[in-house]
Order: C-alpha cells, then sequence, then structure tokens
C-alpha cells in the first residue's frame, strides 16, 4: 500500500456526530436569523485580494500575515475569503441591493474561511463562521440592539447557558483620531524596545497595538490611555443606550475599554462573546459596527453591523448534555432496513424504497454480500423501526419484521403499490 495522505494541518473532516452536530447548530442559528427578518445569502469561497486589503485593512494580522492565496496563472490576484463581512459588502454592492426601499438590508450565511495560523486548540486554518451583517444608510439604534441581541441570545440558545458579553465602543472618526493621537504620545517614548509588529502598527494602525500578544507589550499596554476617557459626548450618549438596553434585557455584559477587535474596519459598538466555562478557547464570535467598509470598496456611503461565532468553538463548548439533546432531536433513525438474501435477485425491493421514500420515509439497507444475522444488526445500529427481509424460504413475499417488538409479519409482493401502502400504515 502506499503512503497514507492525511487532511492539511489545521484542517478538519467532519463526519458522523460531529457533522450532526455542526447541522444541528448551523439550523438553530439560521432559525433565529430569520426571526430577525435576515435572509440567507452565499458569496464565493474566493474573491479578489485588494476586497480584504481594502475592506479588512492591511494593518490587520489577517490580511497582512494570514491570507490564503492562490495561483491562478495571472488571471488576477485571488485569495480565499479570511472573513465574509467584506464579501458580504461586495455582493451587496455588485447586485445593488443598498437601492432597495426596505432598509435594512438583513443578511446571514455560513460557510467555511481560511487563515494561515498557527494550529491549536479553537485555531484552525480551515473553520466555519455563521454570521450576519445588516446594513443600512445610518446604522440606528434598533438595528444595533437587534444584531447585539441576536449576537447574545443565538450563543446563548445553542449553548444552553449565560455566556459573557464585552463590548467596546471605538466612537466617531473624531473621537477615534484624537485617540489615537494619544496612543501615540503614550508609546512613542517605549517604541524602540516593542516588539515589530507594534513598531509597523504604530504607524500603519496604533490601536492594533493594544490587541498585541507579546507579554511584555501586553505590561505596557495596562498603562495605555483608555478610549472611553476620548469618546465625544454623542459617542458616549449612545453608548449609554446600549448599556441600558443590555440592563433592562437582563444581559450581563463587561465594558472593557482595552477591547478593539482585529480588523480594521470598525468604528462605532463593538463586542466580543467568550464562554465562562471555556474561556480557553478565546472569543466564541466577534462583530461590531463599520462606518466606512463599503465606501472603501467602492459603494455607496452606507454603514453596517454585524458578527460571526467560529462553528468550531461553539462545538468545542457545548457540553455532553447539549450534544446528547441536539443528537436525539437530529434523529436519523431508519423506517424501513432492507435484506435481501435471495440468490435470484430481482428490483422489487429496490421500487418499494423508492416509493416508501417518495412518502417521506427513510429507507436504507445492506450490502448483498451480508448474512441475515450481521444485516439485522446492522438495522439495529441504524435504529431502524422495520426489517424487510426478502429471501428463498418465503418465495413472493417480504418478512416484516418490528425491530422493537421482534415480532414478525409478511406480505405478498404482487402488487407493489399495495404493498408500500400498508408499510407506510405502520408508521
Ligand atoms: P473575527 O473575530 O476575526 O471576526 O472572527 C470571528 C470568530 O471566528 C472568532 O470570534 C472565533 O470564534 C472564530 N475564529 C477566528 N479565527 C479562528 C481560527 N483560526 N480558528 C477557529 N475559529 C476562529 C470576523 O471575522 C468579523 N468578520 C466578524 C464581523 C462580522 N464583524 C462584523 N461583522
Amino acid at each position: 500500500m502506499s503512503d497514507i495522505i492525511v487532511k492539511p494541518r489545521g484542517t478538519l473532516d467532519y463526519l458522523g456526530d460531529e457533522m450532526k452536530l455542526y447541522d444541528s447548530v448551523q439550523s438553530e442559528l439560521s432559525k433565529m436569523a430569520v426571526s430577525y427578518g435576515a435572509i440567507k445569502a452565499e458569496p464565493p469561497i474566493f474573491e479578489e485580494t485588494r476586497l480584504f486589503v481594502r475592506g479588512v485593512g492591511e494593518s490587520s494580522d489577517i490580511v497582512s500575515k494570514e491570507m490564503f492565496g492562490l495561483n491562478t496563472k495571472g488571471e488576477h490576484d485571488y485569495v480565499l475569503r479570511p472573513e465574509f463581512t467584506a464579501g458580504i459588502n461586495r455582493l451587496s454592492i455588485e447586485n445593488k441591493l443598498y437601492a432597495s426601499p426596505d432598509l435594512p438590508i438583513k443578511m446571514f450565511y455560513c460557510g467555511p474561511v481560511f487563515r494561515f495560523e498557527r494550529p491549536q486548540k479553537g485555531r484552525l486554518r480551515e473553520f466555519n463562521q455563521f454570521g450576519v451583517e445588516f446594513l443600512d444608510k445610518k446604522i440606528d439604534l434598533l438595528t444595533s440592539l437587534d444584531c447585539l441581541i441576536l449576537y447574545y441570545r443565538g450563543g446563548e440558545k445553542v449553548l444552553g447557558r449565560d455566556l459573557k458579553l464585552r463590548i467596546n465602543y471605538l466612537g466617531s472618526f473624531q473621537s477615534r483620531e484624537n485617540y489615537k493621537k494619544a496612543l501615540k504620545d503614550f508609546y512613542a517614548p517605549h517604541l524602540s524596545q516593542m516588539c515589530p509588529d507594534c513598531q509597523r502598527r504604530y504607524n500603519e494602525n496604533v490601536l492594533r497595538i493594544l490587541d498585541c500578544k507579546v507579554e511584555e507589550d501586553k505590561e505596557l499596554n495596562k498603562d495605555a490611555p483608555l478610549i472611553t476617557d476620548y469618546l465625544l459626548p454623542e459617542d458616549k450618549m449612545q453608548l449609554e443606550q446600549v448599556e441600558r438596553a443590555l440592563d433592562e434585557l437582563n444581559i450581563g455584559y463587561e465594558l472593557d475599554p482595552m477591547l478593539v477587535r482585529g480588523l480594521d474596519y470598525y468604528t462605532g459598538l463593538v463586542f466580543e462573546l467568550y464562554d465562562p466555562m471555556n474561556m480557553d478557547l478565546g472569543a466564541l464570535g466577534g462583530g461590531g459596527q463599520y462606518g466606512n467598509l463599503m465606501k472603501e470598496i467602492g459603494g455607496p456611503d452606507f454603514e453596517g453591523i454585524g458578527f460571526s461565532y467560529g462553528m468550531e468553538r461553539l462545538l468545542l463548548a457545548l457540553s455532553l448534555e447539549r450534544k446528547n439533546k441536539m443528537l436525539e432531536e437530529e434523529t436519523t433513525a431508519m423506517d424501513f432496513f432492507l435484506i435481501d438474501l435471495r440468490a435470484d435477485k430481482d428490483n422489487k425491493p429496490v421500487i418499494l424504497a423508492d416509493e416508501l421514500r417518495s412518502n417521506g420515509l427513510k429507507v436504507a439497507s445492506s450490502s448483498y454480500g451480508k448474512a441475515l444475522s450481521g444485516a439485522l444488526k446492522m438495522a439495529d445500529r441504524l435504529h431502524s423501526r422495520y426489517s424487510l427481509i426478502f429471501d428463498d424460504y418465503n418465495p413472493g413475499k417480504v418478512l416484516i419484521k418490528n425491530m422493537n417488538k421482534r415480532t414478525q409479519d409478511e406480505y405478498g409482493l404482487e402488487d407493489i403499490d399495495k404493498l408500500a401502502n400498508h408499510l407506510c400504515g405502520l408508521i
């Protein structure tokens, strides 16, 4: 045998129970997004590199270090998408969704994204995001709160427990400029001792330094000025309105002035969600408001707010109890299991299965070579309610075995429609 080819580092194979849980989480979140008036969208998995350079920003790690470039023989410079937000905004411009009289535009999505990171628990190179983007000429308080509440309630529903919400407000353009100046003044005397990434960030986007994971820089950041001290009165008022709403909704949160998020497009409210029982996983999801992204990528003057959960992190945070409950609900138990032991086969079992499946029933079968005892064990493993046995001891008949009661009946094979009707009546 030649050597075995394994999956690339930092990727997952989804199958079995994990696949079922993934589908169940996706379906739960999709239903919630629909209940907020969102519709599903699906941009391509690869896009032009400049979409992310302009959209997400060159100073972000995601764009500067982690993009998967594609060798496309010089046609265009393409990358696998490292996130959805820029693609959803591009899609909204290209399909002129902004011209709709029905604003805000509300979309949700789920699928793979790619970042060339160092793989570890909850950190993959191919992972899946579920998220929403709400777009409007001006994102008002109601739309912001709708997004934030969907974000919190979605995670809470999937995991079945209270989560830890962190919020911050990056302010309007003017407050951020004032804050950036204060940060630059603060870091300037320390710059030569800071890590090379932070020296680059100092010029490209000084806010990024607050996100640095290098121990010495993290220590320095503890004394850095706080954005909350630089917010203009109207920014402060908006933040207070969000805080008041969260209080009235009984959603616990922490105002974290150091929360700046790793992407450059954020302008107002930003937020991250953590599971107190799995803090080592990092954020289960992140999001926030962005004021200039659409314009940056050639669209109209629209704003947006959105979030993305990391699906793998949600799955890792699921308790055993939640998993079992989801697997129970997501039952793939078979209604009928076909076992054909006859020496001379005909197509009657296939025709019968087709008829039963057309009636919405679930029908599986064993391969021809399997002996009766092995086939019945397989029927049990698939939680089949009835086995249908075709054998040479009962020519022209099918044995109908009730797998729970272990009782047996028989029925003639002359009229398959009649037989199918009889079987449908059993379920
Ligand atoms: P993000 O914070 O870069 O935001 O990613 C969102 C979530 O994706 C994270 O909170 C985490 O759960 C998951 N995630 C990120 N990197 C990895 C990884 N390497 N392996 C596994 N999971 C990971 C965004 O992507 C923004 N587009 C969110 C957003 C939507 N903002 C506005 N709208």
